[in-house]
């Protein structure tokens, strides 16, 4: 097991909303997560702090409190993961520090509960695989998002860069060193509404022709980019967003931040996650990257790039 109990976020790149209907999706851990400290208490119960999301909260006493639905979906996360490693409720801090935003399509709820996790079963000890934790974290990330496909908590987990399916999980392949210039919006989503309103939209089909031409999109962006041929991987991300928008789950003021990228010079742009507010991903040539920051800046997003694979 790892030195630092770290989550790890992510970008997904292609096959957003597809991946949940079996389609592959090309997703990239973030250079930069969450880590869980791990203090033992005088009494008490499990509690949890991130600083920088202004969190503080107290696992919940025990599983039929689970069920309560007027609980802290984050305090029922908290002890999902306790009640999956069989620790109960121990009398600890978990002081958490974030180096990501929270709620911004970002894999922040995954790394989160993968710090937590990595972070307890250390502290008790227990051996636990890659796989066990993977477990564990998802059992908070249904309680806060559903039924989701898996991608953060494998990327979260894992780190690094690779094809995702809900049948086969994480596929990690070594790409060339790819710069995504991250560009959080600061509108607020859920991606739980988002995956429901694909659902409606296209009756949650698989065979749905916006659902295979993302699915596709994520073949042909993976071919570019093991093929250096950035261009092409950018011109894959602009129709993917297109799709996305189509699928009801852009917004006016992603759409402007992808426009705004390109015509700074960007190879491509689209929104990265769940949609319906979170972030924007874009890839430019290395002298475009500051006028694609600086156009993003002038919209009041804070944008940085982060650098994937290599
Ligand atoms: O926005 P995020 O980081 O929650 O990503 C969601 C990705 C979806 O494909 C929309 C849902 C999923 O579970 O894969």
């Amino acid at each position: 097991m790892r030195d630092t109990n770290i989550g790890w976020g992510k970008v997904i790149v292609l096959g957003e909303h597809a991946v949940v209907y079996g389609y592959p999706a090309l997703a990239a851990a973030l250079d930069r997560g969450v880590t869980i400290d791990v203090v033992p208490t005088r009494g008490g119960s499990l509690r949890l702090s991130v600083e920088a999301w202004d969190l503080k909260l107290e696992a919940s006493d025990g599983p039929r409190r689970l069920e309560a639905p007027d609980a802290n979906p984050m305090a029922r996360g908290l002890s999902a993961i306790a009640d999956a490693l069989g620790i109960g409720r121990p009398s600890l801090s978990l002081i958490g520090e974030a180096q990501i935003p929270p709620g911004a399509g970002l894999g922040s709820s995954a790394a989160l509960a993968v710090a937590i996790a990595i972070g307890l079963a250390k502290h008790h000890e227990l051996m636990l695989s890659d796989d066990a934790i993977i477990e564990a974290a998802s059992a908070s990330e249904r309680i806060l998002h559903g039924k989701p496909s898996g991608i953060d908590v494998a990327l979260a987990v894992h780190g690094g860069l690779g094809v995702f399916r809900r049948s086969t999980g994480l596929r990690p392949f070594s790409a060339p060193e790819l710069r995504i210039l991250v560009g959080p919006s600061g509108a607020p989503r859920s991606t739980a509404l988002m995956v429901e309103r694909v659902s409606e939209v296209t009756g949650a089909a698989a065979t749905d022709e916006r659902l295979t031409e993302l699915g596709g999109l994520t073949d042909v962006g993976a071919t570019a980019l093991l093929a250096k041929d950035f261009a092409a991987l950018g011109v894959a991300m602009n129709r993917a967003h297109h799709v996305l928008g189509s699928l009801g789950v852009s917004t006016p003021q992603l759409d402007m931040l992808c426009q705004v990228a390109r015509d700074a010079g960007a190879w491509g742009a689209k929104l990265t996650g769940a949609g319906g507010g979170g972030a924007v991903i874009a890839i430019a040539p290395r002298q475009r990257e500051a006028a694609v920051l600086a156009a993003w800046k002038q919209k009041g997003v804070n944008g940085f790039v982060a650098t994937v694979g290599g």
